[in-house]
């Protein structure tokens, strides 16, 4: 269960990021949520709290999921790493590749509908693409390990922290999310 993942990931020694991190941040949400975001990485309110997405990127990305009709209640959150980059930095490949093994277990588990990655870190790693999040965003990908009964649709979204910083990104955003809202309705 996503519980005894978090319990296995408590006791996992493997990702140094541990070491300068307040707290392991992990999942938000329902596990049988049809939709699972991934984002980046815990930032200062997440590290403190231990909960993903509650700091100011937290409450865009509540205002974003409300906008298709969701909260935390009908979606899981988590990120490619579960402890804070010192300075918010974004994640070395080396990070990313040691948390991997635990995201892929988590996709597994939750089996969502669909899959969406928040920002360019989450989609290179996840989506196994070298384009920047602006050109795999709109765009669908098929999401498979040997532990899924079949593939996951995946696509990404502009992170929230970009989108405070864009806000010119937030219309196309708007049509994205319109997307997933469409992709959830179509298998009703
Ligand atoms: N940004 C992320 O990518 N993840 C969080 O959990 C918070 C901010």
């Amino acid at each position: 269960t996503v519980e005894e993942l978090q319990t296995a990931l408590e006791s996992f020694d493997g990702c140094a990021l541990r070491k300068t991190a307040t707290n392991l941040v992990f999942t938000d949400g329902n596990p049988d949520a049809p939709v699972l975001l991934i984002g980046e990485g815990p930032g200062a309110e997440e590290d403190r709290q231990g909960l993903p997405f509650v700091g100011p990127s937290g409450k865009l990305l509540d205002k974003m999921l409300a906008s298709i009709g969701l909260d935390r209640s009908g979606v899981l959150i988590s990120n490619i790493v579960f402890w804070r980059p010192p300075g918010n930095r974004t994640p070395t490949p080396q990070e990313a590749a040691v948390c991997m093994p635990f995201v892929e277990r988590l996709i597994e588990l939750v089996d969502p509908r669909v899959l969406v990655a928040l920002g360019g870190p989450a989609a290179k790693s996840l989506l196994a693409q070298t384009d920047g999040v602006g050109r795999l965003r709109g765009k669908w990908f098929s999401y498979s390990t040997p532990g899924l009964p079949r593939p996951i649709e995946a696509t990404a979204l502009y992170h929230p922290a970009y989108l405070l910083r864009s806000p010119g990104q937030k219309r196309p955003t708007w049509r994205d999310l319109l997307e997933i809202k469409n992709k959830l309705r179509a298998g009703e």
